[in-house]
């Protein structure tokens, strides 16, 4: 069984759209072999603790403000894994960028979505980037984290319209509808051992995940 943590610092709606996937195992056959066991935010005031815990699921803060160095905050979050044995780390909306040495410790076993389609838009306001680019399609990645901002290799893409009149928040949440059923099934297919990965080039198993 594959024990995954979630980790967050905001609002935590790919948080909740998780667990209600997982919440549904004979729907979603791929999570019988993964288990969330906890949801861990870098902000004492996310909204996805409340989400969280309404769910079920243990909520940690490590407020990344209370440590003198990254090391040391990351220090505390690994021991926070190790207490509830989390082996694989899921990022969903999690705002700090975790060193090489955290990464090292996942090899291979930290996952996030980006809500633009790498590797156009990296790094923060990737909605906001897409409108002022003039680009017609945005949408949402899944990807493995490696050492750089969004560069890790994509394991999936769902693709949105961007519309006349469109503003970062609008085309945010029609991606987050996106993200809402591609992340799970994503992280699902991952955990279950259908998702085979040789350098950036990453072969899913079973029908094609994205949508466009
Ligand atoms: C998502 O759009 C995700 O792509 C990005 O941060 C946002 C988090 O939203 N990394 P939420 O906290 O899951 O609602």
């Amino acid at each position: 069984m594959n024990r995954f943590a979630i980790l967050f610092s905001g609002r935590g709606s790919n948080l909740e759209a998780i667990l209600q996937h997982w919440s549904r195992p004979e729907e979603n056959p791929d999570t019988r072999l993964s288990t969330p066991v906890l949801a861990l935010s870098n902000r004492p005031d996310a909204q996805g603790l409340e989400r969280a815990r309404a769910a079920g699921l243990p909520a940690k803060v490590i407020d990344h403000k209370s440590f003198a160095h990254r090391e040391a905050f990351e220090g505390a979050m690994i021991e926070a894994l190790d207490e509830v044995e989390a082996e694989w780390i899921v990022c969903a909306g999690f705002m700090r960028v975790l060193t090489p040495s955290f990464l090292k410790r996942y090899e291979g076993r930290v996952l996030n979505t980006h809500p633009s389609l790498l590797p156009a838009f990296p790094g923060i306001n990737a909605p906001e980037q897409a409108i002022a680019a003039g680009v017609t399609v945005s949408g949402c990645t899944v990807h493995f984290v490696d050492d750089g901002v969004d560069t890790g290799p994509i394991i999936a893409q769902g693709v949105v319209p961007v519309r006349p009149g469109d503003d970062g928040q609008v085309l945010g949440d029609r991606i987050r509808a996106v993200e809402h059923d591609l992340y799970p099934r994503a992280i699902a297919r991952v955990l279950s051992g259908q998702v085979h990965r040789e350098g950036r080039s990453v072969e899913v198993k079973g029908p094609p995940l994205g949508r466009s």
